[in-house]
């Protein structure tokens, strides 16, 4: 189906009530991940608490007609120091992106995320968007102007059964 071809799509930011929806859509990007109910108890007392209230989250939602959420695009904006390229020393995370699979390859991931990247603008974070895409995602992000990064420069430091949190890299 070509972009022509596609209805408007209705996107919206998200509200406290759709939580228990974007936990839903969130499941089907867990990529192996154990969904516990304590992940669940914990990520939707967070975006409960923080939807609506906190600016620095941002998260937008295409209800389909009867109400159901048939996509999410939730980014975090970070704070960082000013330079001469991050004027308002502000960046972009996109945090997750998923459509429901029935609604695929409908517009509705670009909807939410042209709306997350206008929200990002608004925010001051224009400057830099990132993201880790999923194959899958690929064609979605490059659609949007995203380019990749050479390979090999992403790396995390995240607490093991050896190494608990708090604790540095000392061996
Ligand atoms: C990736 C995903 C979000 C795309 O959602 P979607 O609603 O189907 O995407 P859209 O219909 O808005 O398509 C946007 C563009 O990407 C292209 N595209 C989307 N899915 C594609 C696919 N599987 N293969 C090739 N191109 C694809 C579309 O053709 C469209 O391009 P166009 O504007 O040039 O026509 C969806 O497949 C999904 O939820 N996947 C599982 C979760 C995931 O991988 N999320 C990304 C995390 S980084």
């Amino acid at each position: 189906m070509t972009a022509a071809a596609w209805e408007p799509v209705y996107v919206r930011a998200a509200v406290p009530g759709d939580v228990d929806q974007l936990l839903e859509l969130r499941v089907q990007v867990m990529a192996g991940e154990p969904v516990t109910q304590a992940w669940r108890d914990t990520l939707g007392q967070d975006l409960r608490e923080r939807l609506g209230v906190d600016p620095d989250l941002l998260v937008f939602v295409a209800p389909g007609d009867g109400g159901q959420l048939l996509a999410c695009a939730i980014g975090m904006a970070y704070h960082g120091y000013r330079s001469p390229r991050f004027e308002t020393g502000r960046w972009g995370r996109v945090l997750i992106v998923v459509t429901r699979p029935a609604a695929r390859r409908r517009g509705y991931a670009k909807a939410v995320m042209r709306a997350l990247l206008d929200a990002f603008d608004a925010a001051g974070c224009s400057a830099s968007i990132e993201l880790r895409a999923t194959d899958m995602a690929e064609p979605l992000y490059t659609g949007l102007g995203f380019t990749q990064v050479p390979s090999g420069s992403y790396m995390t430091l995240r607490p093991t059964p050896d190494r608990p949190p708090n604790q540095g890299g000392s061996p």
